[in-house]
């Protein structure tokens, strides 16, 4: 079908067709629209390819459960705390330091600024109510007693001040707070 250009010039063309009257344009898309167009279109079939279940990607959902995975393997969570790197950490000056000022910031205010206690228990003597060893303190810590006043702190605090608040409480065992709560719970013998 020959379109027209009533001036016959360049501008619109007028389609040949004429319905109660109207008439229509010929207006085509620009070049670069079109090809943009073709080229998402060719995207899509590549990109199905790449993605399950039609292609050989894993597919959206093994995708992200393999990213929630990695970045759960970021955060040691009480299960998965080693209680010799714990110790370790508890005879490491750096590690203790950087507990101790973490342990001045959040803790202080409850277990007295030596660990001697106040609102919580004495963290000094080897007397514990959840358990003393390094991995049950740690757990304590991460997972709080709510009920009792104590918060958890897992999702405030970053895994390494975890682990050093940690190692902080362990290296306290032994040192004499000016101030003493009386010893609460069983105690601990490692
Ligand atoms: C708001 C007050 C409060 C704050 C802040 C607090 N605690 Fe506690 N904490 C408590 C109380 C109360 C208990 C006793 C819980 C119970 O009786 O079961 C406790 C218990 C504990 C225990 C277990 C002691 C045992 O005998 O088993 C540890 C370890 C501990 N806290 C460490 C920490 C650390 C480390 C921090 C800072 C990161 C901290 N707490 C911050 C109130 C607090």
């Amino acid at each position: 079908m020959a379109n027209t250009n009533e001036s016959g010039g360049e501008g619109p063309r007028l389609l040949e067709h004429e319905y109660d009257g109207i008439r229509e344009y010929d207006n085509p898309m620009p070049r670069w629209w079109l090809l943009t167009f073709a080229g998402t279109v060719i995207f899509s079939v590549v990109y199905l390819f790449n993605v399950g279940p039609v292609g050989n990607g894993k597919g959206r959902v093994a995708d992200y459960e393999a990213e929630m995975a990695a970045a759960a393997a970021l955060v040691p969570t009480p299960a998965g705390v080693d209680p010799a790197q714990l110790l370790a950490l508890a005879d490491d000056a750096g590690a203790v330091g950087d507990g101790q000022q973490v342990y001045a910031s959040y803790c202080a205010s409850c277990h007295g600024p030596d660990g001697g206690g106040l609102i919580g228990p004495n963290l000094a003597d080897n007397v514990w109510i959840h358990g003393g060893a390094p991995e049950a303190v740690y757990k304590t810590i991460a997972e709080g007693v709510l009920a009792k006043g104590m918060p958890p702190w897992e999702k405030s605090l970053k895994p390494e001040q975890m682990t050093n608040v940690t190692a902080y409480v362990l290296s306290l065992q032994g040192t004499t707070p000016t101030n003493p709560k009386a010893p609460e719970g069983e105690p601990y013998t490692p």
